[in-house]
């Protein structure tokens, strides 16, 4: 992580004072839409103020971006593809015909390709396009390199967009206007989870499906010992390793651990209109992995 920013987040941290939203579950809560200029919100373990998280993110990736697809193969032993695959084969892009799809805090392009071969290989669907949203410009930038092997390349199926998931410009990303919206292991980067799900519900045609995986909450208290065993000390150690940046991965395993709970994160999806299955895993949620991974989903109403 970039020394500067480091310096700034441990020196400016301080603590917020009014809140408009909170969201309990049990011992967890999470303020999430207060505006007020005092307010912090949570960079992995530590609190910062609000305006500030995003540049601190945007330094994690900038540093990680070009070691990003490596790490992620190592970090997780190869399972984060396991989950991508499954993530995107239970929303079987394609079978109604071509769908128009973005895929938010796409990085370097992972989901997108999956929706792309998809929609392909099941359907033999060559229509379906998907625009990859990024706020990190070097993410981006290995996400076009590695798509310029794939048959996709300078094709109107896929497209690379540096924006904000927050605030997605409107007159590029125009109301009701993707049938499916997926954001993977983004969203928990993002200063404002309300933000993001109300421009997800603004962009969405009514009765298209937005789509999340990230990484969750783990019930079964033997295995949640074994992950954050190997999470605080394997991770942040082969960071430092094979990306020599230990910060980064340091803060990329804590923002894990801030992040809501399944149901509180079901709710903030209803909250933002949208229509989910029941408060249990197989209704507005599927657990991955006893729940270190989790898709939620939700339909625009
Ligand atoms: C862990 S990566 C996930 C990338 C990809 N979706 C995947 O599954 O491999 C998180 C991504 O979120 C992006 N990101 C963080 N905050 C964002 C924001 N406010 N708007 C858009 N993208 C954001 C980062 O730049 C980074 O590329």
């Amino acid at each position: 992580m970039q020394r500067s920013l480091l310096h700034s987040f441990r020196t400016t941290a301080r603590l917020g004072a009014s809140r408009t939203r909170l969201y309990s579950t049990g011992q967890h809560k999470y303020d999430t839409s207060s505006v007020d200029s005092q307010k912090t919100v949570s960079f992995g373990f530590k609190n910062v103020p609000e305006d500030e998280k995003e540049s601190l993110v945007r330094g994690v990736f900038d540093s990680v971006a070009s070691s990003y697809d490596l790490m992620n193969d190592a970090s997780s032993l190869g399972v984060h593809r396991l989950w991508k695959d499954e993530f995107v084969s239970s929303l079987r892009p394609g079978r109604k015909g071509p769908m128009r799809c973005i895929d938010v805090a796409g990085g370097t392009g992972d989901i997108a390709l999956r929706i792309l071969d998809s929609a392909r290989e099941k359907y033999a669907d060559r229509e379906t396009t998907v625009e990859v949203v990024d706020i990190n410009a070097q993410m981006l930038k290995e996400g076009h390199r590695r798509f310029k092997k794939t048959m996709y390349h300078n094709t109107p199926q896929i497209s690379f967009h540096e924006a904000n998931a927050q605030e997605l410009p409107q007159d590029k990303f125009e109301d009701n206007s993707y049938d499916l919206y997926t954001i993977a292991f983004g969203i928990r980067n993002c200063t404002s989870i309300p933000a993001v799900l109300q421009e997800a519900h603004r962009v969405l045609k009514p009765g298209g499906t937005f789509a999340c995986l990230e990484f969750s909450r783990v019930n079964n208290p033997l295995l949640s010992a074994i992950y954050d065993q190997y999470s605080f000390s394997i991770i942040p150690l082969m960071g430092t390793i094979l990306a020599g940046d230990r910060d980064s991965y340091q803060y990329l395993v804590e923002s894990i651990r801030k992040f809501p709970p399944q149901p509180t994160f079901a709710q903030m999806i209803r909250d933002a209109g949208f229509f989910t299955g029941k408060d249990l895993d197989g209704g507005a949620w599927t657990d991955l992995w006893g729940g270190i991974a989790s898709v939620h989903t939700g339909v625009k109403v």
